[in-house]
């Protein structure tokens, strides 16, 4: 039987380790990094999204600001509050939360947000497969590295393969796991004999939100499986890409939705934000 990554443990052991870093820049800089989210609208699961990242960057003691706008919010207005932020010293790293109303061009946000504030990685990820240095990368995307690395699994030489072709989580951590030198193939809704190839995969992270489309007998015995979907199956119950209660008898590890990639994700906002915080500081 496999084992289960605890990604809850794992994000606890990151927060300790940047709670430290962040007093250490307060006295070595004389100010503690900080972020600000930006919401428009109402969108209840946004909401919680944001409460979540606020929680996480007020333990750290970071500078937090929440930037809340109406849903009717123009864009021209939103573009002059992030241009506002991109101005401001104080401000380290910018996050304007997903979906934004209908009436708003989201690229056009995505793009007004300077590339040295931009903690969602967007930026760096921009061109393809390839990763713009000294940009941060997207934070689901690195806590998948990060939780690879964490439970001592090498990534060098492995067959990893991503189920999902999104440009938050498929196309991104794609690249990552190529720059780690892994042999990567992707995956998608036209792919034929998804399950003959997956069971050569060393490494799976499966990025698609269909709840348990990975069953146990597409998993190569012993293999890491992260699973980034979260879902509601028939019954409404919170689940994953993967069959998890017959995956975990195949994989050598796996993690659970939730408690798995999801706890890692919001850890890994916090440290692109103080990575963006020492590019600022030190120039
Ligand atoms: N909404 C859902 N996921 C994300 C994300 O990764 N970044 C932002 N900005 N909004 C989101």
């Amino acid at each position: 039987m496999g084992k289960i990554i605890d990604g809850k443990a794992i994000a606890a052991g990151l927060y300790d380790k940047m709670l430290q870093e962040v007093d250490q820049m307060e006295q070595q800089y004389g100010r503690r990094p900080g972020l600000t989210v930006i919401i428009v609208g109402e969108d209840p699961a946004s909401q919680v999204y944001v409460r979540n990242k606020e929680k996480a960057a007020k333990k750290i003691g970071l500078v937090s600001q929440v930037v809340r706008l109406p849903e009717e919010t123009t864009q021209d207005k939103l573009l002059t509050v992030i241009k506002q932020l991109n101005a401001d010293p104080t401000v380290d790293g910018i996050l304007v939360q997903l979906p934004v109303p209908k009436h708003i061009d989201k690229d056009a946000v995505i793009a007004a947000v300077s590339p040295e504030k931009d903690v969602d990685g967007f930026f760096g990820m921009k061109s393809g497969f390839t990763m713009k240095q000294g940009y941060v990368a997207p934070c689901t995307p690195r806590a998948c590295i990060y939780l690879i690395k964490a439970i001592g699994e090498t990534i060098e030489g492995r067959h990893a393969l991503v189920v999902g072709r999104g440009e938050l989580v498929g196309k991104p951590v794609a690249t990552l796991l190529l720059n780690e030198n892994a042999t990567v193939t992707i995956a998608h809704s036209r792919t034929r004999n998804l399950g003959e190839i997956a069971r050569t995969a060393d490494i799976l992270i499966a990025a698609v939100g269909k709840p348990r489309m990975i069953a146990a007998d597409m998993v190569k015995p012993g293999a890491v499986v992260l699973d980034v979907g979260v879902s509601r199956d028939a019954e409404g119950k919170i689940c994953g890409d993967v069959d998890f209660e017959a995956a975990k008898d195949v994989a050598g590890w796996i993690t659970p939705v939730p408690g798995g990639v999801g706890p890692m994700t919001i850890a890994m906002l916090i440290r692109n934000t103080l990575d963006c915080y020492l590019k600022h500081v030190n120039g």
